[in-house]
C-alpha cells in the first residue's frame, strides 16, 4: 500500500500586526476579554491591495523548497480558500500560473475553516492512487477583507495569512487516514449572508460581512471534534496517547483545550497559534504545522492528528505520519 507523505511545509503572514490594544479603539472591547475568551492576542492584516494569491506564492515556494521539489515537479495544485482573489479563475488557478507550472489541475476547495482538511483528503487521494506524484496544497486567506469591523463580537477573530505542504508518495508511512463532515442545516449559525447569486442589493449595500451565533458554534465544535477524535482514533486502531502532536485549526484556546483533554495529550503537545494569529481559517492549520516543524518540535516519524470545525458546518481530521 502506498501512502501520501509531507514532503515539507511553507506559511507566509503578511506584516501588519493589529492588536488587541488597536481595536479597543475601534469597537467596544477590552484586551483582557479577547485573550480570556479566545486566547488571542493579535493577528495579521493584508496590506490594501495584497490578495490571498500573494500570501499563497511565497507560502507554497517555502513548502516545495523544503520538499526539495522543482516547481516544474508539481502535478497538482489544490487551493483552500474562502476568500479568493477573484470570482474565477480559482485561486489555484492563478497561483499555477505564478509558479510557471502548465498543464496539471489546479482547484479550489472551500469547506471555510475545514478548508485545508478537505484540500489534503483529496490531494492524498490523487497521490495515492498514483494520479500525483508532488501534490502542492495550500490554505490562504484573507479573511480582514469580509469582517465587519463594526461587530465586536467577530472582528477580533479573525486574521489572514497562508500555508502550505507538498505531497509525495511513500511506500512506508504518510497520512493514515481523513475524516469529512458536513451538515449544511446550520448555515445561519455562520455565514456570509449575501453572495454573487443571493441578495446582490444587500451586497452592494453592506459588503460581503461574516455574521456569527458565536455560542451555538463553540457548542457544537466542541461536540463535533470530541466525536471526530473517537473516529480518527478508532479507524487506526489507536488509542489516547497514541498521538504525539495535535495541529488544531485555531478558532479559540478553549476549544483546541477540550479537543486536546479529549485524546489525552498534555498543552505541551498542542501547536498553538491562535494568540498571534487569530482565526485564519483554512490557514490557521498549515500555518502552524509549518511553525512546528521549522522550529523542530515536530519530528520524522512522530504521529499528528490535525482537525477543523467551521462554516457550513464542515468538519474534518486528518491522522498523519510526518
Ligand atoms: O473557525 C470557525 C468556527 N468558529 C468558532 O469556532 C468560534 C466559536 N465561538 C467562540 O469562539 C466564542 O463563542 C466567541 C469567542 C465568539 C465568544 O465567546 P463566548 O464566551 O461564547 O461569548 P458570548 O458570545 O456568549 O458573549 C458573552 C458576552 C456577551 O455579553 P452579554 O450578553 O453577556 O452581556 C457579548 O455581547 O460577551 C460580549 N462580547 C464581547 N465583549 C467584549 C461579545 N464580543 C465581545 C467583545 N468584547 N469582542
Amino acid at each position: 500500500m502506498s501512502y501520501a507523505r509531507i514532503l515539507g511545509t511553507g506559511s507566509h503572514l503578511p506584516e501588519r500586526v493589529l492588536t488587541n490594544a488597536e481595536l479597543e479603539r475601534m469597537v467596544e472591547t477590552s484586551d483582557a476579554w479577547i485573550r480570556e475568551r479566545t486566547g488571542i492576542r493579535e493577528r495579521r492584516i493584508a496590506a490594501p491591495g495584497e490578495t490571498t494569491c500573494d500570501l499563497a506564492e511565497p507560502a507554497a515556494r517555502r513548502a516545495l523548497e523544503a520538499a526539495g521539489t522543482a516547481p516544474e515537479e508539481v502535478d497538482l495544485v489544490v487551493v483552500a480558500t474562502t476568500t479568493p482573489d477573484q470570482v474565477f479563475p480559482s485561486t489555484a488557478c492563478l497561483l499555477q500560473a505564478r509558479l510557471g507550472l502548465a498543464g496539471c489541475p489546479a482547484f479550489d476547495v472551500q469547506a471555510v475553516c475545514t478548508g485545508f482538511i478537505y484540500a489534503l483528503a483529496v490531494a492524498e487521494r490523487f497521490v495515492r492512487d498514483g494520479a500525483s506524484r508532488r501534490a502542492l496544497v495550500v490554505g490562504a486567506e484573507t479573511l480582514s477583507r469580509i469582517v465587519d469591523w463594526s461587530d465586536r463580537s467577530t472582528c477580533v477573530l479573525f486574521g489572514d495569512g497562508a500555508g502550505a505542504v507538498v505531497l509525495g508518495p511513500d511506500e512506508e508511512t504518510g497520512i493514515l487516514s481523513t475524516h469529512l463532515h458536513a451538515d449544511g442545516r446550520h448555515e445561519p449559525c455562520l455565514t456570509v449572508p449575501c453572495g454573487i447569486s443571493r441578495d446582490q442589493e444587500r451586497l452592494r449595500r453592506e459588503g460581503p460581512a461574516i455574521r456569527m451565533q458565536g455560542r451555538e458554534v463553540f457548542k457544537m465544535a466542541v461536540r463535533s471534534l470530541e466525536a471526530l477524535v473517537d473516529e480518527a482514533l478508532e479507524a487506526n486502531g489507536l488509542g489516547r496517547g497514541d498521538v504525539d502532536w495535535l495541529v488544531p485549526h485555531q478558532a479559540n484556546h478553549r476549544i483546541i483545550e477540550a479537543t486536546a483533554r479529549k485524546l489525552g495529550l498534555p498543552m505541551e503537545r498542542v501547536v498553538l497559534t491562535v494568540a498571534e494569529h487569530g482565526n485564519t481559517s483554512a490557514a490557521s492549520i498549515p500555518l502552524a504545522l509549518d511553525q512546528a516543524v521549522r522550529d523542530g518540535r515536530i519530528r520524522r516519524g512522530e504521529l499528528l492528528l490535525m482537525e477543523a470545525f467551521g462554516a457550513g458546518f464542515t468538519w474534518g481530521a486528518c491522522l498523519a505520519r510526518y
